[in-house]
This record gives C-alpha cells, structure tokens and sequence, in this order.
C-alpha cells in the first residue's frame, strides 16, 4: 500500500479496537510516523518502534485537540477513529447517553477536523478519514442515538469532502457494519475481526474509494438501504424484539 509508504498519521483511539488494528497494519505499510492518540496513555499498547510517538488526546477536550494539532502539525493522514456507543431506543433510550455520543462521534471528530484541515492543507497531498458506521444509513433501534451521531457524522464528512475538495485532501468515509471489538461486547454475532477489517479499509484507500463499506454484513445493510431504506425497517423490525412499553 504505496498510498501509506512515508507518510505521517495520526489516529485517534488507537490504544484499542479497530483504533489498534490501524496502527499495526500501518507500522507493516512502512509508514514513516504515527501519532498514535488515546485518552489515557497507561492503556496504549507498547507498539516497539521507533516511528509510533504516542500522544493524549480526548477528542472533546478543546486545550487537548489544539495542543496535538500543534505538536503533530506534519500530519499527511488523519483518521478519525474514536467513538462511543451507548445503548438504547430512540423513545425511551437514556437521553445523557445519546448526547454523549453525539459529542464524541459528532462534535469530538468535528472539532478534530477544524484543527487539522489548515495542517492537511499545508501538507497536501493529504487524507482526512473518518470512522462512521453503517448505522449512518440503517439505524437499528437498540442503538438508535449512536445512530443518529453517526447519521450526522457521515454527513459532516461529505460536507467537509466538498469544502476540501479543491485543496488537494481526500476525504474518506468508512463505514462497517459489526465488527468484533470491545464496541460489540456480549453480541453473539458472527462478526469479522478488526485486524482483518483495518487492512481491508486501507486497501480500500489505497485504491481511492472515497465511500467504503468494508464488510459483508454492511454491505448487505447498504444495498438494502440503497434499493429502499424501508426494506430496512422490515429486517430490523424481524431481529428487534424491543424493549416494553407503557400503555
Ligand atoms: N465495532 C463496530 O462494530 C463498529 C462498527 C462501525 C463503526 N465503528 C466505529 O469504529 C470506531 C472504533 O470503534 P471500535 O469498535 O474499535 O470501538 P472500541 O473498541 O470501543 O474503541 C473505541 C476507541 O475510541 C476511544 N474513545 C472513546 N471516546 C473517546 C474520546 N472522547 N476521545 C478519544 N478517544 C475516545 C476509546 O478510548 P478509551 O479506551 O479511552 O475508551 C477507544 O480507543 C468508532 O468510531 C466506532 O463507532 C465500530
């Protein structure tokens, strides 16, 4: 992947999940620097090589957000990885657990984007990519208000496409449908690893898709939802047994 050769990256929430799986399949594509970002530097893993340069980094923390982009102003690829779930309906789901996805998936990776576009500018040929999930096109109801931050996050990412559009910085939109991390702990879903799905988003990159769906199951919830998001509704109302409700 010649795309990643030299380059300087930086990852948010790279001390686990799909967050770690980049780091390892980027330190194989020979990149030249990765800032690897996490909230709490006890928990990064030891990379042990010279190119990782670990950093903190909570992406709702303003004086955090501007202190990184000015230590780690060479950065070519931002990926914009971190992200919280946090369960529950749309109707009687826990309202502070909706607004806190909305403010990490949302305005977390927004005010990441405000302070790395000059930088991405300054050393184009550059690439913004952000993390979003397939729950951007078919919300399923136990994880509705996740959803929803993701709905406005893929949105903010083709804004953001346009609005970098003829400043040379590529802006990817990555999203997968189930993948076995922490995010899915309990599921009994037969979900791909992350290792395997982190090579597979970057090949994807390498060859310029801008729009990625890395695996099977979101995929099938794409063609789904592009041949008619109701047909959503119909698979989801099958598997969603949800919860009571008082009449
Ligand atoms: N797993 C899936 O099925 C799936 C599917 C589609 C999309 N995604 C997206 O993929 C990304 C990675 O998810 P994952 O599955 O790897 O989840 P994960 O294992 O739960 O990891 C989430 C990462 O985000 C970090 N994080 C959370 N809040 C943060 C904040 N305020 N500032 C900085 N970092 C923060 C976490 O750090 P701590 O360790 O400090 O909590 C952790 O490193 C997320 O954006 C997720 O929405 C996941």
């Amino acid at each position: 992947m010649q795309i990643f050769k030299n380059k300087v990256i930086l990852i948010t929430g790279a001390n686990r999940g799909i967050g770690q799986s980049f780091v390892k399949a980027l330190l194989n594509s020979e990149a030249r620097k990765i800032y690897v970002t996490c909230r709490d530097l006890k928990k990064m893993p030891a990379f042990d090589a010279d190119r990782i340069v670990p950093l903190q980094l909570d992406i709702t923390d303003d004086k955090q957000v501007a202190m990184t982009a000015i230590t780690a102003s060479d950065t070519e690829i931002l990926i914009n990885n971190a992200g919280t779930l946090s369960p529950g309906n749309m109707l009687q789901g826990n309202l502070s657990g909706m607004e806190n996805d909305l403010k990490v998936n949302y305005f977390g990776t927004i005010k990441m984007m405000r302070a790395f576009a000059p930088i991405l500018i300054k050393n184009k040929p550059s690439l913004l990519i952000n993390i979003v999930s397939i729950a951007a096109y078919s919300p399923l109801p136990s994880i509705a208000g996740y959803a929803a931050s993701k709905a406005a996050l893929y949105s903010a990412t083709q804004s953001v496409r346009i609005e970098l559009a003829k400043k040379d910085v590529s802006v990817y939109a990555v999203n997968p449908g189930a993948i076995d991390t922490d995010m899915n702990k309990g599921s009994d879903w037969n979900m791909p690893d992350p290792d395997s799905i982190a090579i597979k988003i970057l090949e994807s990159i390498a060859l310029g898709k801008l729009d990625i769906v890395p695996d099977d199951m979101g995929q099938g919830m794409y063609a789904a939802w592009r041949d008619e998001p109701a047909k959503l509704s119909k698979i989801f109302s099958d598997l969603y047994h949800g919860e009571n409700y008082a009449i």
